[in-house]
């Protein structure tokens, strides 16, 4: 049965996500001959991407020869408290000078020393300067630079289409389906292969770096419910700056790049609090310290009135803050009328980066769904317990020359391929089911309850009551499902937006919730107050199935060369009472 306002397409490899690493890999089987179709909720030059700030890592040595790849590989094992997959960790610190050479020929105006040489600045906890970067506008360079050559190379690039079902036969994804969110038309996509690059699912907190729409967990509940698994979702980076006020754009970034140049913080009492938490790195400490140390300065009543900690970058020169920090000025200036060469900036913990999301393959990014990968944000793998700045914009490039490349092969191996009417129809019913939801409860109101128990139960520091106590509010939550009602208008479909994200968000809670249950100890980013100390037992990542079963994966050794680089992993400044 034909729907009216559905429009169809088919293409060799579609992409879901319009941001670096659906891009990169667009771009990739593009240059390979491959038909590809990208899919974006956003506008492709407003993906999440052109949010991140500071830079994009990889050995070059430009400041520091003795750097290596090795070295940055250990740098990457250690800081993610042991979590993080060496397989994985490995192609990527191995491929990323190739990274940023591809992106280099692609047009990327990187900052460059008076002799043409790559400038690359400190980030916290690498042992050399390996960030190279754009002021604090990286992201944004990268993801002009991916759109200006996946356009010139012809690519389909469809914005505004919210993806709502992965279209599966037989255990092997064939397609999509969703709607454009402006008029509501209906889009059904088939497909040989699907890259899901949607993001993570730090939105499904208060304060968070993310902005409406974006990081709703949607590639957790897309490739859930099309057979896929998710890995180390309680592993959730919360980054020590983000803005308090206004309260519209709390959690809005200042990039590490503001401590990498020399901002320093204090507390509400001007004390440089980071000499008890980590004397030696300083304000240049891992994220998950910086960020508990903010936490417990303002947990135990040296913050300020609004609940924060000062990030102090006024006496840097104001030539060095306008070139290197251009986008936190300006943000301030914007947001707060706030001039940051004069006054201290007044921040606080922010949900940031998902470390964990979809279950993959080191090698190729393959789901386990047959024709279904992600990557990006989206997938799971390099950051462990504690991501290093940079890391995941490196992380884009590589995988999406990798990820296009197994599409490629995978669509060109298939010789017919099953498909599915039922699956089709569920996933216009699904849609259909919504439009005609009309009860009295708001999703937004819903979304806003889920965030706030997400906020109080798990944030920084978490424990078993709390975690406990979360869940029973989800259920709540959940249990209102049957009473929203969803009224797009003639503006746009927003409101089934919303209804989509709110399902999404709901699943990606309760993967993060069950998941940090069962990891009963502390480490990285996850703080249990009632087990404070790291249980060598738990050096295993957590795969969380549809069911709500929460399994443990053991980790592959470290190879000799890149562990006799590493350095012991030190609790100091773990201060979870
Ligand atoms: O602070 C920042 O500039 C963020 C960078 C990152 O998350 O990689």
């Amino acid at each position: 049965m034909s729907h009216p306002a559905e429009r169809r397409l088919s293409t060799s490899v579609l992409i879901i996500g319009s941001g670096g690493s659906g891009l990169r890999a667009a771009i990739e089987l593009a240059d390979r001959g491959v038909d590809v179709t990208v899919l974006g909720k956003r506008p492709r030059g407003d993906a999440h991407t052109s949010l991140a700030a500071g830079g994009i890592n990889a050995a070059l040595g430009t400041m520091d020869p003795q750097d290596s790849w090795q070295q940055h590989a250990a740098d990457t094992l250690r800081e993610s408290y042991l979590l993080a997959d060496p397989r994985t960790v490995e192609i990527v610190t191995r491929g990323a000078a190739q990274g940023i050479a591809d992106l280099e020929q692609l047009g990327m105006p990187f900052a460059r020393e008076s002799d043409g040489r790559i400038s690359q600045r400190f980030f916290g906890a690498h042992s050399y300067r390996r960030t190279a970067f754009s002021g604090d506008y990286t992201g944004l360079s990268i993801q002009r630079t991916l759109v200006d050559a996946a356009e010139q190379r012809g690519v389909r690039i469809l914005d505004d289409v919210y993806v709502t079902r992965l279209l599966t036969s037989d255990g092997a994804v064939f397609g999509a389906y969703g709607f454009v969110q402006q008029d509501g038309t209906r889009v059904l996509i088939h497909a040989d292969a699907v890259i899901l690059a949607a993001g993570g699912h730090n939105r499904i907190w208060r304060r968070t770096s993310s902005r409406r729409n974006e990081n709703t967990g949607d590639a957790f509940r897309l490739a859930v419910l099309a057979g896929g698994r998710i890995r180390d979702a309680e592993l959730v980076q919360f980054h020590p700056s983000g803005i308090i006020e206004p309260e519209t754009d709390a959690g809005t970034l200042v990039s590490e790049a503001a401590r990498g140049e020399g901002g320093v913080l204090r507390n509400a009492r001007g004390e440089r609090f980071m000499e008890r938490y980590d004397p030696v790195r300083m304000e240049l400490s891992t994220r998950d310290r910086v960020a508990l140390a903010a936490y417990t300065e303002i947990a135990e009543g040296r913050g300020t009135e609004r609940g924060g900690v000062w990030l102090d970058v006024s006496h840097l020169p104001r030539e060095v803050i306008m070139e290197r920090l251009p986008r936190v000025y300006q943000t301030l200036l914007e947001l707060q009328m706030r001039d940051i060469t004069r006054e201290p900036i007044e921040i606080a913990p922010t949900a940031h980066y998902s470390m964990g999301g979809v279950w993959v393959r080191p090698e190729d990014h393959g789901t386990g769904v047959d024709g279904l990968y992600a990557i990006g944000e989206a997938a799971s793998g390099l950051h462990g317990a504690n991501r290093l700045g940079g890391n995941s914009l490196i992380e884009l490039l590589v995988y999406g020359r990798i990820v296009a490349a197994s599409a490629a092969e995978y669509s060109a191996a298939l010789t017919a391929q099953p498909r599915s009417r039922a699956a089709e129809d569920e996933a216009r019913a699904e849609v259909d089911g919504l439009l005609a939801a009309d009860g009295p409860v708001n999703v937004r109101v819903l979304q806003r309850a889920l965030r706030e128990l997400m906020t109080r139960y798990a944030g920084v520091v978490r424990s078993e009551e709390g975690l406990l106590a979360g869940l029973a509010e989800l259920d709540r939550i959940e249990g209102q499902l049957d009473d929203i009602g969803v009224h797009p208008d003639i503006a746009a479909y927003q409101d089934l937006a919303h209804a989509f994200d709110l399902l999404s968000s709901i699943l990606a809670a309760r993967a993060t919730l069950q998941s940090a249950l069962e990891r009963r100890e502390t480490r990285g980013c996850h703080n249990r107050s009632d087990y404070p100390e790291q249980d060598p037992a738990l050096r295993v990542n957590l795969v969380w199935s549809a069911d709500g079963g929460v399994v443990r994966e053991e980790i592959p050794p470290i190879p000799e060369e890149i562990a006799a680089l590493m350095s012991e992993v030190s609790v100091d400044g773990k201060l979870v009472e």
